[in-house]
């Protein structure tokens, strides 16, 4: 079997919230607003629990006068009475389970909801470096975990400890003495449950990680299938993916002996109650001095007793585990971007077309690499300007910045004499048209893919981008045309067809500025270059920035920078940059000697 990572342990700050903190969160943000609902049904919940009281105390009028005495007359209200506590036990039962279950999903929807939109707010760094599988667990998992706090935690509270209370007056009020010999050895509990709950906690944590990496393996063996065929790894992914289940199945395993344990311990202590009680009591009854219905209604109060407190002691074990999901939620809640609009915004530069493009002494690193290094260069207004150079020069990179993907280190970047981290970020963002190295698509119909929620958009507008874009070349060999679906990551289509969506969406999106990064690169030579005349086109009268490793793409720019190694190493137009003979000029060179 390969070598498998196992799961690293939580860093240390990412579980210091305190239990009680936590808790307070969850009431305020999510639980406060259902508290009618669920008072009424922990008064359901009482009446439930309390019944069991009512159970164990019509044992002693059933022994001592249906039984023992003879009475006829007993036989009926004692009869109608344990026909009423039944009934009012079931029908109060069957109230508070649908009372929780619903309020326990609008929660839980509500907090998956709010995880969802607390992520979108982070910064894409974040999520490079958090798999989506993880992600999904978090929005899925955790929030599912969380939920047996209400739809069990809850529920098991607010009935068995009524339960446990009525039973427990019932039975101080046949005789204490019993009550006190039966709970002596209660105290024993204390030290090994609390081992144990802490056992369940940390057992729990695991195997919630331990889920996310599953979900981290699935997502990346299904979206990467076809690399996996083709380089003969599917053993191996086979094996890395059932170390992980193993690996959740030991933890969850460990983590329920752990809970089944406290349960046990209360088992055992029974066992110690019953024996006390029963030689206590048993002498009496031989003595004379109690009567058999009192002790079977003693009796049964006890053994009624401890199914409240074992499903109490199963009940913090629960509470743990769900704790731990907690604790996962709330570490992304407390998660701040720190890509945000600036408190006080600027507005946007009033006359866009005359506003250049101004990067001036721009660092950036990614981690410890450095990506750019004293990077500046103009980009005029309304003028094409392109970024060529080695792969991996930094050049998708100024692109994120620019659009504030990612914020700079250092140095400045502005548009028409405004710094971009003055402007609010929808703003900011409104200024471009992009169209990025990889043409993203989602799962919908192509329409909804060249729209992206853009609302308004005329038919004409639309049929312009689609044929500008040459969307339209190809919709008559897909099945319903704009109403295709585009298939799990825009899968349906070809990587030029996929790109040509781009542009298209691009073109719709009529922003001032222009951002291509190699928008052709997957186009056969002949669509290029029609679709080089639309995006030709559409730069007229914008601000224009196009990386492009095919140099022939580019020569008409108004301004070629050349950058290597995170800076700018030449500038200037096609023919300067070739007649100085620099890196641009042995690029070219070497372009047209392989072709
Ligand atoms: N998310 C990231 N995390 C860490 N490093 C990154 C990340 N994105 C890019 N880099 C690094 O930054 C450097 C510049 O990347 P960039 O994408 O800007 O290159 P590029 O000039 O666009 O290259 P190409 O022509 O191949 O697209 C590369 O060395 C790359 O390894
Ligand atoms: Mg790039």
């Amino acid at each position: 079997m390969s070598k498998v990572s196992m799961p690293v342990p939580p860093r240390q700050d990412e579980f210091a919230h305190d239990p009680k903190g936590i808790m307070k969160w969850l009431w305020r943000d999510y639980i406060s607003r259902y508290r009618l609902v669920l008072g009424l049904a922990i008064l359901l919940m009482a009446i439930e629990g309390s019944m069991l009281g009512g159970i164990s105390y019509l044992i002693k009028p059933m022994f001592d006068d249906v039984l023992s005495a003879g009475n006829r007359d007993a036989i009926a209200w004692v009869g109608v009475g344990v026909a009423a506590v039944f009934t009012a036990r079931a029908l109060a039962a069957f109230g508070h389970r649908v009372m929780m279950v619903w309020a326990g999903q609008r929660i839980s929807a509500r907090l998956q909801s709010d995880m969802f939109t607390h992520m979108l707010t982070l910064d894409s760094n974040y999520f490079q470096k958090t798999p989506p599988g993880n992600l999904i667990e978090r929005v899925r998992g955790d929030t599912a975990a969380v939920s047996t706090i209400w739809e069990v935690v809850l529920a098991a509270f607010a009935r068995d400890i009524v339960s446990l209370i009525a039973l427990l007056a019932v039975a101080v009020s046949i005789d204490w003495v019993w009550t006190l010999i039966a709970i002596a050895a209660t105290p024993i509990l204390v030290i090994p449950v609390g081992f144990l709950q802490r056992r369940v906690r940390s057992t729990s944590r695991l195997s919630r990680m331990v889920a996310a990496n599953i979900s981290t393996r699935l997502d990346e063996a299904f979206h990467g299938i076809n690399t996996i065929k083709l380089t003969g790894t599917e053993a191996r992914e086979s094996a890395r993916t059932s170390t992980e289940i193993n690996a959740y199945a030991k933890a969850h395993l460990r983590s329920n002996t752990a809970q089944a344990g406290i349960v046990a311990l209360i088992d055992l202590i029974a066992a110690f109650a019953f024996f006390g009680v029963l030689t206590y009591g048993g002498l009496q009854i031989i003595a004379g001095t109690k009567t058999v219905g009192e002790f079977m209604s003693f009796f049964t109060a006890m053994a009624l007793i401890f199914d409240p407190l074992r499903r109490l002691g199963g009940v913090s074990g629960a509470l743990q585990a769900a704790m731990a999901s907690l604790e996962r939620l709330r570490s992304v809640f407390d998660m701040a971007p720190t890509i945000l609009s600036p408190a006080r915004p600027a507005p946007l530069p009033a006359n866009l077309i005359e506003a250049d493009i101004v990067l001036d002494n721009v660092q950036f690193s990614y981690g410890d690499e450095k990506v750019l290094n004293g990077l500046s260069f103009r980009a005029t207004a309304g003028e094409t300007t392109a970024l060529v150079g080695p792969s991996g020069a930094g050049k998708s990179t100024v692109f994120n910045l620019l659009t504030r993907i990612v914020d700079t280190g250092s140095g400045e970047i502005s548009v028409g004499g405004v710094l971009i981290s003055d402007l609010a970020l929808p703003d900011l963002r409104s200024l471009y048209s992009v169209v990025s190295q990889e043409a993203l698509l989602f799962d919908e119909s192509l329409r909804d893919n060249v729209l992206m929620g853009k609302e308004g958009v005329t038919d004409t507008a639309l049929n312009h981008a689609l044929k500008a874009a040459h969307v339209e070349d190809f919709l008559g060999r897909t099945v319903a045309g704009l109403d295709s679906p585009a298939g799990p990551r825009g899968s349906n289509l070809s990587g030029g067809q996929r790109q040509r969506v781009a542009i298209a969406r691009a073109i719709l999106r009529d922003a001032p500025v222009l951002l291509l990064d190699e928008a052709t690169s997957a186009l056969d030579t002949k669509s290029e270059r029609i679709v080089q005349e639309a995006l030709d086109e559409l730069s007229q009268g914008r601000t224009t920035l196009v990386i492009a490793h095919r140099l022939a793409t580019i020569r008409k720019a108004d301004k070629i920078v050349v950058m290597d190694h995170g800076k700018v190493v030449d500038e200037g137009s096609h023919d300067e940059l070739l007649d100085r003979g620099g890196l641009y000029a042995d690029l070219y060179r070497l372009q047209f000697q392989d072709t």
